[in-house]
C-alpha cells in the first residue's frame, strides 16, 4: 500500500490542470467519491491494526495535498480569466458623452440681477419662506384692514394664523434692518408665494428680488442712480427708465419703475402694448414707520428699497410668453439656456 501512495504522490507531482475541464477531471478522479484516494481509505480499512497508525498518516497527508492542488489551480484560474477580461477593455475608447445639464434661466437671472447689484457694493441676504405676520406685513406698515392680510391672497399656516408663506421678500429688509446697524446696503433673493389663479401671467409661486440702501441723507436721487444703473446692465446701454407714482404700505414716496422696451426700442409692439414702456419693479423712499418699527431713527437715517419679479425680468429679457414654463421642467425648454 506504502509503494501505491508513494506513486500517487509523484503522480500529483506532475499533473498540470490549464483550465476547467481539466480541473473536474482532476476533482472526480482524485478526490471524488470512487477516486483514487477514496480506494485508498477503502484499502486502509482491510490493514492489521497495527500498520494503521503509520498508513493512515500518509494517506491524510497525500489527501491534504491532492486538495491543495485543486484549490490552488481553481484560484489561478479564476485570476487568470479576471487578467484576461480587463485585457479585453480599450483605455483609449472616448467615453459616451453624459448631459452636464443646463442652468435653469430663473437662477441665470436672478444670478445676473444679484451680481449687478453687487458691482455697486451690495451685500447679500435671505430670509426664511416661512414668515411670521410682523415680518411681512405689520412692520412694513400695512394696515390691519389690508388685502394681503386676506386668506384669498395669502397661504397662511394652518392653525396659525400668525404665520404664512411669504407673499414678498421685503419681509427680508425688515429682518436685516433688525439685526443690522446703517449704513445698509443689501439685495435679497428668493421664492414668494401668493394664493393666485395659475396663468400665462401669474403663477402662485414666483421669485423677486428686493433691494434695500440704508445710510445718513440717502436721496431719491441715489435710488434713481442705481435703479438707471442696473436697468442699463440687465438691458442693454441704450435702455432708459422712467418712474411713476405709486403707492406701497412701506415706501413714501413710491414709484413704479418702467425701463424702455428693449424688443421695439421704444417705438411700441405687442410686448409693450404699444406703449414703448415696460413695468419692471416697485420702489420708493422707506417709510419712516418702517425704519422705526426695525429701531431705526428716522431722524438721523433714511433710505430707499425696491422689488422686482425675476420672472417678469427673464421673460422680457428671454422673451417667454407664459410663466409656467419655468416651473414644468420640460427639456425642450430648459436645453434653450445650455
Ligand atoms: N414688495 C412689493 C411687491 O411684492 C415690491 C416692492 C415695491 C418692494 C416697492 C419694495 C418697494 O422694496 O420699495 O409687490
Amino acid at each position: 500500500m506504502k509503494e501505491k501512495i508513494e506513486q500517487i504522490k509523484t503522480q500529483l507531482l506532475n499533473i498540470s490542470i490549464s483550465n476547467n475541464e481539466q480541473l473536474e477531471q482532476f476533482r472526480i478522479e482524485y478526490l471524488g467519491k470512487k477516486g483514487v484516494i477514496a480506494e485508498l481509505f477503502n484499502d486502509f480499512k482491510q490493514l492489521p491494526p497495527d500498520q494503521k497508525k503509520a498508513t493512515g498518516q500518509l494517506v491524510n497527508a497525500l489527501k491534504n495535498s491532492a486538495q491543495e492542488l485543486y484549490q490552488q489551480s481553481k484560484e489561478q484560474l479564476e485570476t487568470d480569466k479576471a487578467d484576461k477580461v480587463a485585457d479585453d477593455i480599450d483605455y483609449t475608447r472616448p467615453a459616451s458623452l453624459t448631459s452636464p445639464g443646463a442652468r435653469h434661466p430663473l437662477a441665470i437671472t436672478m444670478e445676473e440681477i444679484v451680481s449687478i447689484f453687487r458691482q455697486l457694493g451690495y451685500t447679500l441676504s435671505e430670509g426664511p419662506e416661512i414668515e411670521d405676520d410682523w415680518h411681512i406685513f405689520s412692520a412694513l406698515n400695512f394696515p390691519p384692514e389690508h388685502p394681503a392680510r386676506e386668506m384669498q391672497d395669502t397661504f397662511f399656516i394652518e392653525k396659525k394664523p400668525d404665520i404664512a408663506l411669504r407673499t414678498h421678500t421685503s419681509s427680508v429688509q425688515v429682518r436685516v434692518m433688525e439685526n443690522e446697524k446703517p449704513p445698509i446696503r443689501t439685495v435679497s433673493p428668493g421664492r414668494v408665494f401668493r394664493n393666485e389663479a395659475i396663468s400665462a401671467r401669474a403663477h402662485c409661486i414666483f421669485h423677486q428680488v428686493e433691494g434695500l440702501y440704508i445710510s445718513e441723507n440717502v436721496s431719491f436721487a441715489h435710488l434713481k442712480h442705481d435703479l438707471y444703473f442696473f436697468a442699463r446692465q440687465m438691458f442693454g446701454e441704450k435702455t432708459r427708465i422712467r418712474l411713476r407714482p405709486s403707492y406701497f404700505p412701506f415706501t413714501e414716496p413710491s414709484a413704479e419703475m418702467d425701463v424702455s422696451c428693449n424688443i421695439c426700442g421704444g417705438t411700441g409692439c405687442n410686448i409693450c402694448k404699444y406703449t414703448g414702456w415696460l413695468e419692471i419693479m416697485g420702489c420708493g423712499m422707506v417709510d419712516p414707520n418702517v425704519l422705526k418699527n426695525c429701531d431705526i431713527n428716522p431722524e438721523i437715517y433714511s433710505g430707499f428699497a425696491f422689488g422686482m419679479g425675476v420672472e417678469r425680468i427673464a421673460m422680457l429679457k428671454y422673451q417667454i410668453k407664459d410663466i409656467r414654463l419655468f416651473f414644468e421642467n420640460d427639456i425642450r425648454f430648459l436645453n434653450q439656456f445650455v
